[in-house]
């Protein structure tokens, strides 16, 4: 049998195929592609290329050229390939650092199939990988999502309910939180869900274990909190839909019975066979205010708890980051200048303070102009130099769409290329800046 010479050393990630197959699928940068070999996927549409069929036998090196200008991966099957070298994949099964893009992609394609060995945490940072943490949270916070989906069926059909699933998920979301809170962020900003209530309430349980993280709260209560923003407003499954969607000003009937889905919340609770008295009791002031403006009591200064006010910012931090009925939805930015508005009157200035200490000055998901005047956005936060975070380049200086974006992180000081400075960040811009489509890079 022909032997063809052995590959050249370079890294290769398995992912997860059907049972029998396991090691035959594997995701290599376009430089280790040999001829014999069969690629089955790119790392974008196969619409746009001179590929006529979707999955190509490499035969030529003018192939791998052409696959180089236009994409950075390729999946290889090994089933379908025809080359001795192919069996040094077999023993090879390093892990590859996917880029950023492309783990945004696979998550928005629902294309993370198992969620593999649990993220190192490296001494430096004290976290784990970013792209790495993304992948193993996801099948998590699938879960979660679904989960979520499932227990608003539930309670419709007046069935018994049970949150020990939940309870699990969220006690692993938790310790992905640990370490890398920026994962969940991206997790929660990629994924989709059907309806304005469980979107929110995905949404608030993240930030809250987040927020929770930050202050360095037991990861008990880090793991009620996120209990608590998943149920908070879980009665509103119980109101009528209309009421829901409506765009309209409410009439005071209306907003009384939008009110009363604290009451609901409660009242679904208390069906459980063992309520945590801490979620119960966090839920039912959720919407207290520290003037005494809040409901249904309206308690005032210090009688409202930590919990209930952290729970209470969060809910409004994230109701106006997404599209509501009656409102577009605000940038991180916008949100977080509209919630220092509140400070001292709705909620205490420390909570204010911390929390946009905990998002950053330049959030998750935000857009900054760089000193060479490229365009990133920011994604992943510096713990220790905020000003510093880890940016993904999408816009070069002249302001064309990047094709490959690439990340650089502010943090080690990458100098610009005419080696005069440093890369640093020049000032954020507004998420619509230079007709920007965060859907062009799989980040919306
Ligand atoms: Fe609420």
């Amino acid at each position: 049998m022909t032997r063809i010479k052995k590959l050249p050393s370079f890294s290769a990630r398995t992912v997860f195929a059907p049972a029998g197959s396991r090691h035959s699928i594997h995701i290599l940068p376009v430089s280790a592609l040999r001829p014999g070999m069969f690629v089955t996927e790119l790392d974008r549409p196969w619409l746009g290329t001179p590929f006529p069929l979707q999955g190509i036998l490499i035969h030529h090196q003018s192939q791998i050229d052409l696959l180089s200008s236009l994409c950075a991966t390729v999946t290889v099957d090994l089933r379908f390939s025809v080359c001795d070298c192919c069996e040094a994949l077999l023993n090879d099964s390093k892990p590859v650092q996917l880029s950023f893009t492309e783990v945004a992609r696979q998550v928005k394609n629902g294309e993370v199939r198992q969620p593999g060995k649990e993220p190192a945490v490296h001494h430096g940072t004290q976290g784990s990988a970013l792209e790495e943490e993304i992948l193993y949270a996801h099948a998590f916070f699938t879960e979660l999502r679904e989960t979520m989906q499932y227990l608003g069926e539930t309670l419709q059909q007046d069935d018994p309910l049970d949150l020990k699933p939940i309870e699990g998920l969220l006690c692993k979301l938790t310790a992905s939180v640990r370490r890398n809170s920026d994962a969940i962020l991206w997790l929660n900003r990629l994924h989709r869900v059907d309806g304005y209530t469980y979107t929110h309430a995905l949404d608030v349980s993240v930030h809250l274990m987040v927020f929770a993280n930050f202050l360095s709260l037991p990861q008990k209560d880090v793991e009620r909190l996120g209990m608590i923003g998943l149920m908070q407003d879980i009665g509103k499954v119980l109101l009528p839909p209309d009421l829901l969607c409506k765009k309209e000003s409410l009439t005071d009937e209306e907003y009384a019975l939008m009110r009363s889905h604290v009451d609901a919340s409660l009242t679904i609770l208390a069906r459980l066979p063992e309520t945590d008295r801490l979620v119960f009791e966090t839920v039912e002031r959720h919407h207290e205010r520290i003037d005494g403006s809040g409901y249904p009591s309206q308690l005032k200064g210090d009688v409202i708890d930590l919990y209930a006010e952290l729970a209470g910012f969060v809910d409004t931090y994230c109701a106006i980051i997404r599209q509501r009925p009656y409102a577009p939805p605000l940038s991180t930015r916008k949100a977080i200048a509209e919630l220092v508005k509140l400070r001292g009157s709705k909620f205490r200035e420390t909570v204010v303070d911390q929390f946009i200490q905990c998002m950053g000055i330049y959030p998750i998901g935000s857009l900054v102009e760089l000193n060479t005047g490229e365009v990133g956005v920011v994604i992943q936060q510096n713990i220790t130099r905020r000003l510093s975070p880890r940016v993904l380049i999408i816009l070069d200086t002249d302001k064309r769409l990047e094709k490959r974006p690439r990340s650089i992180d502010l943090l080690m000081e990458p100098l610009v290329p005419t080696g005069e400075d440093c890369y640093r960040i020049a000032h954020s811009l507004p998420e619509d800046a230079y007709g920007i489509n965060p859907m062009d890079f799989y980040l919306a």
